[in-house]
């Protein structure tokens, strides 16, 4: 069958892939046909992971990528065993939520480390000569918090508009190599950062009901991010770059 969204051949890491969006990604993108390489920090939940993929080309990393410094050996390393990539999802992250007053700089570079700093030094990695086949693409998981305005989330909401805002700008650099890179904003989401989202602010609080108010299709799944990521980072996907797809069930427009 002639399939919209065919991944066969394809080799795709991902960032984040121990949980949640990056976890459903790596099983969505290896069901289109993929192979895929999983990068996170946990081992047993990577080769849990692993063993749920089809094929025997798939593989996993244990790196903590807010060890910036670290990811061009990672990059270097992965390069040497897997060979070209056609893809990159970084799906990393962290959610810190702290009023301004509260906030100290170390804090805010945390967020940074994880959610901006490794996401820019692994497309720089991943866009070297010789790391990369024609075609690739690159999805980074922002936020739509990137776009809105909510209490203690200066640092949260800061490090996915940087995503968000030096995608535009590298796409422009990096075009004529045939990459294409841009970002998905989820809006909330059911994976382990929604759930203790959901525990620290009380689940039936005025400012969570407030929320899944103007989210009116209600709490996406991980699945309904996978699906729009399989999408950008598939060969249908070549005349779109630089952009910021919210996947949202009607948040940004409501
Ligand atoms: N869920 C939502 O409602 C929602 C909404 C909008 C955007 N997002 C974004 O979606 C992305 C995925 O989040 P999620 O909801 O799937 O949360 P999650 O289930 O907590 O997954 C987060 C992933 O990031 C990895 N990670 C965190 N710190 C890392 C580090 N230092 N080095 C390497 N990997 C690291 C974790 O793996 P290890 O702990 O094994 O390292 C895990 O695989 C995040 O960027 C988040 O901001 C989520």
């Amino acid at each position: 069958m002639n399939q919209f969204v065919d991944l066969t051949g394809r080799k795709i890491l991902i960032t984040g892939a121990s949980s949640g969006i990056g976890k459903q990604t790596a099983m969505t993108l290896n069901g289109l046909g993929a192979d895929v390489i999983l990068v996170a920090r946990r081992e047993e939940r990577l080769k849990a992971v692993l063993s749920e993929l089809e094929g025997e080309n798939n593989a996993y990393y244990v790196s903590d990528l807010s060890e910036v410094n670290r990811i061009e050996h990672l990059f270097k390393q992965i390069a040497e065993e897997q060979g070209k990539l056609d893809g990159m999802v970084y799906a990393a992250g962290i959610a810190i939520y702290t009023p301004l007053k509260l906030f100290k700089p170390d804090k805010i570079q945390e967020v940074f480390n994880i959610n901006y700093f490794g996401f820019i030094e692994s497309v720089r990695q991943i866009c070297k000569k010789g790391r990369y086949n024609e075609g690739m693409r690159i999805v980074g998981v922002s936020s739509v918090a990137s776009m809105r305005g909510d209490k203690a989330r200066l640092a949260y909401s800061g490090s996915k508009a940087a995503m968000d805002a030096s995608v535009r700008c590298i796409a422009t650099e990096v075009y004529d190599k045939g990459i294409c890179i841009n970002t998905v904003a989820p809006a909330m989401t059911e994976t382990e950062m929604y759930l203790e989202f959901m525990k620290t602010n009380g689940m039936s609080s005025p400012k969570n009901r407030g929320t899944l108010e103007r989210q009116y299709m209600g709490v996406g799944k991980p699945e309904d991010i996978a699906n729009a990521i399989a999408f950008l980072i598939s060969p249908a996907a070549r005349f779109i770059t630089g952009i910021t797809l919210p996947v949202d069930g009607g948040m940004t427009t409501s």
